[in-house]
Parts: structure tokens; C-alpha cells; sequence
């Protein structure tokens, strides 16, 4: 790259906001799984929105492309630039700013690159609640979930990001700044331009801000772990907790027992909170802002389900530290797959009615064309969203991880399809499905989402080789 156009970024962000050397910039091109690497000759890291603009103008003018970054740690390689070397990363990760809390209007507006946890806490500070929830909140930015329209553990009570946004603040390719941050939850003034940026990943503009919901704080939650023996009976027991509990349930999370046991080999301190092993296990929590009848409402539930023969057995958590280490468990399911092998991972949704049936002939298809390869199914049933993966071995070679991926993707995505479901629910389609995304989208869709790419962003500089 032209070194007069360093300088002149350099000139816009100062010299602490220019990431040069290979070593520094090892983790901005790299992402959290070790999937994808690439090669920038800059990293750019902008103090406010002024200075994306400022940014975006000089891309715009010397025709150099963009990619957008928060956290980085995005599953679909999203935010890693290609290995062309022409790309320029613009991350977000020194705009941390809490620009206000308003507890009336039950509102945070924020900027993009402040942290998933620094938004929670914020809100608790306020006496409010940011229902987003995802293990990787330590380190992904709200711009990165927005970009997303990540999911996470409380989209069964809350929804996902998209839900969660009230309004934002967009830097287009050229520049131009949509300062579209209101607090509005009615606000029918034409075509819904926030939600056009939510789920865009980095493809047509930089989110600089936004303006989030907030919830009452619950005073209480209360956690369950419960051993299933079928995905059928998974089903009926969220099914069953729903009707009992409503707005109560707040998390209905599922793993195989091949996960825990991945969890309790490679993740310190993990303990399995049954002393039976059961096929399926169930993470199940109830909160509430009036938190007395909860452990009584979560047994009362369990003792009918287990009646009904949706359960075998169940622990309820008796202290706060004992739920955190459940949720340890369904945590690091992410770090312990990376740490036993190499997944082909997939982030599907399907309507949870066809969820059971889905997983029976999924098991059946994989066992007869892919005999012997270990399956690691968990995810957030509560919404109709699992991560149904093959694990490979570690020192499996290119190739056949290649051949095998293909072939997996094809296998699982299709039965997908045919029970109307979703190959992407929450991860985003960045590098990693962009090319499976024709077979499984109509061209009419696909169409309008090229028109609108074209319109947006005419010169193809935002995050080139992602979503389309
Ligand atoms: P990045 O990885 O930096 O970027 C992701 C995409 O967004 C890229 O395309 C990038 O170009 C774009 N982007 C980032 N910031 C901006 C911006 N300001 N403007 C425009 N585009 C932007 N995801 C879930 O949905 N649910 C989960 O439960 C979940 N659990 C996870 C657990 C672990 C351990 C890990 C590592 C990841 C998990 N993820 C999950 C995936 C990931 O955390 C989310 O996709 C998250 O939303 C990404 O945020 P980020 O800031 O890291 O974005
Ligand atoms: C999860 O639900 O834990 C995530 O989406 C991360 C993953 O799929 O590894
Ligand atoms: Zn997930």
C-alpha cells in the first residue's frame, strides 16, 4: 500500500491509533478460532465516529477496502482480512465509550466498540438489565453483536440484538454519518434502515454507536441441570417448562453427553452435577424481579416433567456459585472443542417443533455416511438454534479436512432445508458460508441483497469477500 495513505490515516487517528508491525498485528488478522488468517497494512483504530468518517473518506477516495472489527471473535470469519494484503482493518476497539443510561426511557446508548460485558455492567449499575448473553462477552464488542445480530442464551425471553436495538449510528462507505440514534420504540418514518444494518456484517457501513433496551434487574434467578434421554423429551421438557413458567424461563440451553465429557477433559475444574450418565442434558433457569416462588415453581416443574417421563433427574443449583459452574459447563463447550480436535461446526435453526425429528435423522444420516465420527450437539434449543458439529482429529490433513467439511456441510444443511430451517442462526455468514448461501437462498432474495450491497457500497470496498 501507498505509504502517503498511512500517513494520512495516521494524520486522522494519531500514531497510537496505527497498529504497523507483524507482531502487533497478529491478533487483528487472525481470528478466535485460528480459521482464517490474512495480511492488512494497517490496522486503524479510531477514537469516534468523526474519525471514521474522516477514515472512511480516505478509503473511499484511494479505493482501498475495509474490514471492519470489534472483538474478533466472530465464528465465520467475518472480521479477518483476506491474504491479499490490500485490506485495511478498521477496528473499533478504542471507541469504549458510555455516551448515556437513561433509566426512564430504559435506554443505553453506547459506542460500537465498547465491550458486551462493560454494556451489562453499565445497566446493573443503573439498576437496569442488558439481557444479551454469550460466552464470548468478555471480549466482543456491542458493534461486533450488532454486526452479528449475535443470539446468545436469553434470546427465548429477550430475542437477539436486533431485537435489543432501538437505534444507531452508521458511517457509510463514503463517509456520510446516519445518525440514526433514537429511543424510540414506535417510529414509523419509513423503511427500517436499523435493521438493514443489523446482521450486515461489516458490508455496508461502520456501526459507530447505538441505542440499546434495557429490562427490570431480576432479583432472583434460580438453575437447573437436568439428564434427558431423548431429543424428543429435550423438547417436551422446554415445552412444558414454557407453559408453566412463561417470561420466567429465561435460558433453555442443551448438550449431548459427548459434550460434557469434552468439557470435563479439557476444561479445569468441571464436574459432572449428575452421578448417573444420561444421552442429553438440559441447562434450565428461571429469573424474575420477584424472586420468592422461583426454586418452588423450577421443582414443582422437574417433579412434573420427570412424572411425564420428560426427566430423569435433576439438580437445582443451591448457591450463585453453584449456577455459575453450571454455566461453566455449557461455556466451555467452545474452548473444549478447540482444544480436542478440529470441528465442522455448524449454527443452524429450525422451528423447535421440528427439532427432535431433525436430530434423530441427523444422528441416522451421519452414522450410516460418516460411521465413527463423533458429533458434538448442543446449543440453545430455547430458540431452535444448535450447534450440531463433527469433531475431526487434531492432526486430520488439509485435504481431507476440506473433503470432509464439504461434505458434512452438504449433508447436515440440506436436511435443514427441507425442515424449513436456517444454515446461519446466529454465528453470521462472513467467509465461512458465503459460497453455501446461494443453494439455500432464493435468487429473488439473493437479488435483492446484491441491489442493496450495490447501492449502498457502488465501489465494493466494505468488507469484500463476506455475506456475498
Ligand atoms: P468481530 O468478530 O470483530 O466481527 C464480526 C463481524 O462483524 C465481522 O463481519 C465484522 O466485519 C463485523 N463488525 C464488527 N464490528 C463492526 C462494526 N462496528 N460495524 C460494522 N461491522 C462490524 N455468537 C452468538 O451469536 N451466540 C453465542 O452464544 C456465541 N458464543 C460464543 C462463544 C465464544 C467462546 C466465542 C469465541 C464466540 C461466540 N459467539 C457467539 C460468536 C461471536 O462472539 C459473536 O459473533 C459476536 O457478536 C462477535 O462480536 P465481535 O465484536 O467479536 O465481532
Ligand atoms: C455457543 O453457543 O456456545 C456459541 O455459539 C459458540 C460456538 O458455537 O462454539
Ligand atoms: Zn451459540
Amino acid at each position: 500500500m501507498d505509504t502517503e495513505l498511512i500517513r494520512r490515516l495516521g494524520h486522522v487517528v494519531g500514531d497510537a491509533g496505527l497498529v504497523l508491525g507483524e507482531a502487533e498485528q497478529a491478533p487483528y488478522v487472525e481470528d478466535w478460532l485460528r480459521k482464517w488468517r490474512g495480511r492488512t497494512p494497517v490496522v486503524v483504530r479510531p477514537r469516534n465516529t468523526t474519525e471514521v468518517s474522516a477514515v472512511m473518506r480516505l478509503c473511499r477516495q484511494t479505493g482501498t477496502p475495509v474490514v471492519p472489527q470489534g472483538g474478533n471473535t466472530g465464528m465465520s470469519g467475518g472480521a479477518a482480512p483476506d491474504d491479499s494484503g490490500a485490506q485495511v482493518i478498521l477496528s473499533l476497539n478504542r471507541m469504549r465509550r458510555i455516551r448515556e443510561v437513561d433509566a426512564v426511557n430504559n435506554t443505553i446508548t453506547v459506542d460500537a466498540g465498547v465491550l458486551l460485558a462493560d454494556v451489562q455492567r453499565a445497566a446493573r449499575e443503573a439498576g437496569r438489565f442488558f439481557p444479551l448473553s454469550l460466552g464470548a462477552e468478555g471480549s466482543c464488542t456491542i458493534g461486533g453483536n450488532l454486526a452479528t445480530n449475535a443470539g446468545g442464551t436469553a434470546v427465548l425471553r429477550y430475542g437477539n440484538t436486533r431485537e435489543l436495538a432501538l437505534g444507531l449510528e452508521v458511517v457509510l462507505p463514503d463517509g456520510r454519518v446516519w445518525s440514526g440514534l433514537r429511543g424510540l420504540r414506535k417510529d414509523n418514518t419509513g423503511y427500517d434502515l436499523r435493521g438493514l444494518f443489523i446482521g450486515s456484517e461489516g458490508t455496508l457501513g461502520v456501526i459507530t454507536g447505538a441505542v440499546l433496551k434495557l429490562y427490570a434487574l431480576a432479583r432472583g434467578r434460580v438453575t437447573a441441570w437436568v439428564g434427558v434421554d431423548t431429543p424428543g423429551a429435550v423438547v417436551g421438557l422446554l415445552s412444558h417448562m414454557q407453559a408453566l413458567c412463561g417470561e420466567r424461563l429465561t435460558a433453555f440451553e442443551m448438550m449431548s453427553a459427548h459434550c460434557l465429557d469434552l468439557v470435563q477433559a479439557h476444561v479445569s475444574g468441571a464436574v459432572q452435577p449428575l452421578d448417573g450418565r444420561h444421552r442429553y442434558y438440559a441447562l434450565v433457569e428461571l429469573s424474575d424481579t420477584a424472586p420468592e416462588a422461583l426454586t418452588e415453581l423450577l421443582e414443582q416443574g422437574l417433579a412434573q416433567a420427570m412424572e411425564a417421563g420428560l426427566a430423569d433427574d435433576a439438580v437445582i443449583a443451591a448457591s450463585e456459585t453453584q449456577s455459575q459452574a453450571l454455566w461453566r459447563l455449557r461455556e466451555g463447550i467452545s474452548q473444549a472443542q478447540v482444544r480436542a480436535g478440529k470441528a465442522v461446526k455448524h449454527d443452524i435453526a429450525l422451528p423447535i417443533s421440528r427439532l427432535a425429528a431433525f436430530i434423530e435423522e441427523a444422528d441416522a444420516a451421519l452414522a450410516e455416511d460418516f460411521a465413527g465420527l463423533p458429533i458434538v450437539n448442543f446449543g440453545h434449543v430455547g430458540d431452535g438454534n444448535l450447534h450440531y458439529n463433527v469433531l475431526l482429529p487434531l492432526d486430520v490433513a488439509a485435504a481431507e479436512y476440506g473433503r470432509l467439511t464439504a461434505a458434512l456441510n452438504r449433508r447436515v444443511h440440506d436436511l435443514v432445508a427441507q425442515r424449513g430451517g436456517s444454515i446461519s442462526a446466529e454465528h453470521g455468514v462472513g467467509q465461512l458460508r458465503r459460497d453455501e448461501l446461494r443453494r439455500y437462498k432464493s435468487t429473488v432474495e439473493m437479488d435483492l441483497m446484491l441491489l442493496i450491497k450495490r447501492a449502498l457500497d457502488p465501489d465494493q470496498l466494505m468488507n469484500p469477500g463476506k455475506l456475498l
